[in-house]
Protein backbone atom coordinates (compact mmCIF):
# COMPACT_ATOMS: atom_id res chain seq x y z
CA UNK A 1 0.00 0.00 0.00
CA UNK A 2 2.69 2.19 0.67
CA UNK A 3 4.66 1.47 -2.47
CA UNK A 4 1.40 2.42 -4.56
CA UNK A 5 1.10 5.77 -2.76
CA UNK A 6 4.28 6.61 -3.40
CA UNK A 7 4.32 6.17 -6.69
CA UNK A 8 0.49 7.87 -7.48
CA UNK A 9 2.22 10.66 -5.56
CA UNK A 10 5.04 11.80 -7.46
CA UNK A 11 2.80 11.63 -10.51
CA UNK A 12 0.12 14.31 -8.29
CA UNK A 13 3.67 16.28 -7.85
CA UNK A 14 4.47 16.68 -11.36
CA UNK A 15 1.30 17.89 -12.36
CA UNK A 16 0.97 20.01 -9.19
CA UNK A 17 4.02 21.68 -9.95
CA UNK A 18 3.69 21.90 -13.53
CA UNK A 19 0.09 23.92 -12.58
CA UNK A 20 2.13 26.20 -10.54
CA UNK A 21 5.04 26.76 -13.32
CA UNK A 22 2.19 27.75 -15.69
CA UNK A 23 0.59 29.61 -13.51
CA UNK A 24 3.64 31.45 -12.97
CA UNK A 25 5.23 32.27 -16.50
CA UNK A 26 1.66 33.51 -17.64
CA UNK A 27 0.45 35.22 -14.59
CA UNK A 28 -2.79 33.87 -14.24
CA UNK A 29 -3.58 32.77 -11.01
CA UNK A 30 -7.18 31.42 -11.87
CA UNK A 31 -5.88 27.66 -11.11
CA UNK A 32 -4.36 28.34 -7.28
CA UNK A 33 -6.71 26.08 -5.71
CA UNK A 34 -6.14 23.76 -8.43
CA UNK A 35 -2.76 23.76 -7.94
CA UNK A 36 -3.07 23.49 -4.02
CA UNK A 37 -5.29 20.75 -4.00
CA UNK A 38 -3.73 18.94 -6.89
CA UNK A 39 -0.28 19.38 -4.28
CA UNK A 40 -1.45 18.86 -1.14
CA UNK A 41 -4.17 16.28 -1.39
CA UNK A 42 -2.25 14.13 -4.46
CA UNK A 43 1.19 14.89 -3.33
CA UNK A 44 1.78 15.88 0.25
CA UNK A 45 -1.34 13.67 1.70
CA UNK A 46 -0.81 10.15 -0.33
CA UNK A 47 3.58 10.72 0.65
CA UNK A 48 2.35 11.25 3.78
CA UNK A 49 -0.15 8.18 3.75
CA UNK A 50 2.13 6.05 2.15
CA UNK A 51 4.85 6.78 4.70
CA UNK A 52 2.70 5.74 7.07
CA UNK A 53 1.84 2.54 5.63
CA UNK A 54 5.18 1.49 5.13
CA UNK A 55 6.47 1.95 8.57
CA UNK A 56 3.22 0.33 9.62
CA UNK A 57 2.37 -2.38 7.76
CA UNK A 58 -0.42 -3.86 9.84
CA UNK A 59 -2.27 -0.59 9.13
CA UNK A 60 -1.19 -1.02 5.12
CA UNK A 61 -2.56 -4.57 4.94
CA UNK A 62 -5.98 -3.84 6.00
CA UNK A 63 -9.36 -3.61 4.02
CA UNK A 64 -9.48 -0.07 5.65
CA UNK A 65 -6.52 0.53 3.94
CA UNK A 66 -7.43 -0.96 0.95
CA UNK A 67 -10.81 1.10 0.86
CA UNK A 68 -9.09 4.36 2.28
CA UNK A 69 -7.08 3.79 -1.00
CA UNK A 70 -9.44 3.75 -3.55
CA UNK A 71 -11.75 6.42 -2.09
CA UNK A 72 -8.62 8.84 -1.93
CA UNK A 73 -7.92 8.14 -5.54
CA UNK A 74 -11.14 7.95 -6.27
CA UNK A 75 -12.10 10.95 -4.85
CA UNK A 76 -9.12 13.63 -5.44
CA UNK A 77 -9.14 13.38 -9.24
CA UNK A 78 -12.91 13.95 -8.82
CA UNK A 79 -12.46 17.55 -7.02
CA UNK A 80 -9.22 18.54 -8.59
CA UNK A 81 -10.41 17.68 -11.70
CA UNK A 82 -13.98 19.46 -11.09
CA UNK A 83 -12.24 22.74 -9.89
CA UNK A 84 -10.42 23.17 -13.32
CA UNK A 85 -13.85 22.64 -14.93
CA UNK A 86 -15.42 24.99 -12.87
CA UNK A 87 -12.89 27.89 -13.19
CA UNK A 88 -11.84 26.55 -16.73
CA UNK A 89 -15.41 27.14 -18.27
CA UNK A 90 -16.72 29.03 -15.56
CA UNK A 91 -19.34 26.90 -14.71
CA UNK A 92 -20.64 26.54 -11.02
CA UNK A 93 -23.26 24.15 -12.26
CA UNK A 94 -20.16 21.43 -12.52
CA UNK A 95 -20.04 22.41 -8.59
CA UNK A 96 -21.03 18.77 -8.00
CA UNK A 97 -18.33 17.22 -9.05
CA UNK A 98 -15.99 18.31 -6.28
CA UNK A 99 -18.45 17.62 -4.02
CA UNK A 100 -18.80 14.07 -4.84
CA UNK A 101 -15.13 14.19 -4.96
CA UNK A 102 -14.59 15.81 -1.86
CA UNK A 103 -17.05 13.21 0.20
CA UNK A 104 -15.18 10.67 -0.91
CA UNK A 105 -11.76 12.07 0.36
CA UNK A 106 -13.58 12.89 3.56
CA UNK A 107 -14.81 9.22 4.24
CA UNK A 108 -11.62 7.65 3.05
CA UNK A 109 -9.78 9.63 5.47
CA UNK A 110 -12.55 8.69 8.78
CA UNK A 111 -11.44 5.41 7.52
CA UNK A 112 -7.67 6.05 7.79
CA UNK A 113 -8.40 7.74 11.24
CA UNK A 114 -10.09 4.53 12.40
CA UNK A 115 -7.37 2.64 11.18
CA UNK A 116 -4.75 4.76 12.70
CA UNK A 117 -5.97 4.57 16.03
CA UNK A 118 -6.38 0.64 15.38
CA UNK A 119 -2.85 -0.21 14.02
CA UNK A 120 -0.61 2.28 14.40
CA UNK A 121 1.53 1.29 17.88
CA UNK A 122 4.85 0.85 19.22
CA UNK A 123 4.72 -2.99 18.55
CA UNK A 124 3.55 -2.57 14.85
CA UNK A 125 6.53 -0.02 13.96
CA UNK A 126 9.20 -2.02 11.48
CA UNK A 127 12.21 -0.12 10.40
C1 LIG B 1 7.74 24.40 -8.99
C2 LIG B 1 6.97 24.38 -7.91
C3 LIG B 1 5.84 25.34 -7.66
C4 LIG B 1 5.50 26.50 -8.32
C5 LIG B 1 6.17 27.14 -9.55
C6 LIG B 1 4.35 27.06 -7.63
C7 LIG B 1 3.68 28.22 -8.00
C8 LIG B 1 2.57 28.75 -7.35
C9 LIG B 1 1.86 29.96 -7.75
C10 LIG B 1 2.21 30.82 -8.98
C11 LIG B 1 0.85 30.16 -6.87
C12 LIG B 1 -0.20 31.28 -6.90
C13 LIG B 1 0.23 32.43 -6.02
C14 LIG B 1 -0.84 33.51 -5.97
O1 LIG B 1 -2.04 33.23 -6.17
O2 LIG B 1 -0.47 34.65 -5.73
C15 LIG B 1 0.91 29.08 -5.88
C16 LIG B 1 0.04 28.95 -4.79
C17 LIG B 1 0.05 27.88 -3.92
N1 LIG B 1 0.91 26.80 -3.92
FE1 LIG B 1 2.42 26.52 -5.24
N2 LIG B 1 4.01 26.24 -6.57
C18 LIG B 1 4.89 25.17 -6.55
C19 LIG B 1 4.88 24.11 -5.66
C20 LIG B 1 3.97 23.91 -4.63
C21 LIG B 1 3.93 22.76 -3.74
C22 LIG B 1 4.93 21.58 -3.81
C23 LIG B 1 2.89 22.95 -2.87
C24 LIG B 1 2.38 22.10 -1.75
C25 LIG B 1 2.88 20.90 -1.40
C26 LIG B 1 2.27 24.23 -3.23
C27 LIG B 1 1.17 24.75 -2.58
C28 LIG B 1 0.58 25.96 -2.90
C29 LIG B 1 -0.57 26.52 -2.17
C30 LIG B 1 -1.25 25.91 -0.95
C31 LIG B 1 -0.90 27.72 -2.81
C32 LIG B 1 -2.04 28.67 -2.47
C33 LIG B 1 -1.49 29.77 -1.59
C34 LIG B 1 -2.55 30.83 -1.31
O3 LIG B 1 -3.53 30.95 -2.06
O4 LIG B 1 -2.35 31.59 -0.34
N3 LIG B 1 2.93 24.76 -4.30
N4 LIG B 1 1.97 28.26 -6.19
Amino acid sequence: MGTKFFKIAVVYLVIGVSIGYIMGITHNFSYTSVHAHVNLLGWASMALFGLIYHFYPKAGETKLAKTHFWLHNIGTPFLTAGVFLIVFLENDALTVVPIIGSNLVLIGIILFLINVFRHVKKENLSS
